[in-house]
């Protein structure tokens, strides 16, 4: 049966910890094989890359597939056809299509009317690929104790946000998030997060005050404050401004904080130059596991019976 990864729901926590080991393991070399040797994957995205692209497209390439780029203006897409339509033409001619683009509601279209796995590659509400990932880097670095972990993310409740509340509900993670009030992430993701939580064992904790999510955290997570697709506005730059990640606030963290930012990140906004140098090493090494992390991930979809 096919699989799609549109939201981090779409797999189980076992198969999320199956896909945490794989990434180690092809990360350490352990792991060699052509799972998509003779497969054609597309990639179609209506907003701009640079890590999730790159990546996937190298991903594909190294597990022995052919990574196919669709620009959205050379397809009929961009002149009204119907995306069922198109995803029904497309899914007879390639195994699998990722897709980053705006309304969440599109990428579930295609998801819907495709015969291939759909892999989400972000869209405005959820960035599924990132929060895999990026909780890859966290089981590298701190192995079983993971749970253990006190994990803030500070900043916009954007579509990272969302998806880190499903992530935590997903590996059963130590959650806090601050947000300003007007720019908290969706209660449908929180609700996702929280029913996972009840299985897992996870916590999730939403509050307004920044020290109170960053005091005594192993992990401090942030994101751009205007996404794709959003307008600038001075009102929510001006709300944010107390989230910024900055030294006196990281003060309140533990000294061997890991700071995170996806990327890419605007310095002097959702985080001081001085922090974002001073956890370079850190947030290159999280760029870098997209890598491992697509593998994984697409070994998993791509084996499926
Ligand atoms: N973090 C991330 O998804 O980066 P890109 O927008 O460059 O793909
Ligand atoms: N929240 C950001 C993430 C970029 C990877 C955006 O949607 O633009």
């Amino acid at each position: 049966m096919k699989r799609n990864f549109v939201d981090l729901w779409d797999i189980s926590p076992e198969e999320g910890w199956l896909i945490l080991q794989d990434a180690l393991n092809i990360k350490r070399g352990l792991e060699g094989e052509k799972y998509l040797e003779g497969k054609n994957i597309a990639l179609y995205f209506t907003k701009p890359s640079t890590r999730t692209r790159v990546s996937f497209e190298v991903a594909i390439a190294q597990l022995g597939g052919r990574a196919i780029f669709l620009q959205e203006s050379n397809l009929q897409l961009s002149r009204g056809e119907d995306i069922k339509d198109t995803a029904r033409t497309l899914s007879r001619y390639i195994q699998g299509l990722i897709i980053r683009t705006d309304a969440h509601k599109k990428l579930e279209e295609f998801a819907l009317y495709s015969d291939i796995p759909v892999i989400n590659a972000l869209t405005d509400t959820a960035h599924p690929c990132q929060i895999l990932s990026d909780i890859f880097t966290l089981y590298e670095t701190f192995g079983e104790d993971l749970q253990r972990v006190k994990i803030a993310y500070v900043g916009d409740g954007n579509n990272v946000c969302n998806t880190w509340l499903v992530g935590a509900g997903l590996f059963g993670l130590k959650l806090f998030v601050a947000t300003p009030k007007g720019y908290e992430p969706s209660s449908f993701y929180y609700q996702a997060g929280e029913d996972l939580c009840k299985v897992t064992g996870g916590s999730l904790y939403l509050t307004t005050n920044p020290v109170e999510a960053v005091k005594e955290a192993h992990v401090v997570y942030t994101d751009v404050w205007v996404s794709m697709n959003q307008d600038r506005k001075e009102e929510k730059l001006e709300a944010l401004k107390p989230y910024q990640l900055r030294a006196e606030l990281l003060i309140h963290a533990r000294p061997d904080v890991k700071v995170m930012h996806c990327l890419p990140a605007r310095k002097g906004e959702e985080i001081e130059e001085e922090v974002f140098e001073a956890h370079a090493d850190f947030i290159f090494t999280q760029a870098e596991n997209r890598l491992h992390a697509q593998k994984a991930l697409l070994k998993f979809l791509f084996t499926q019976r």
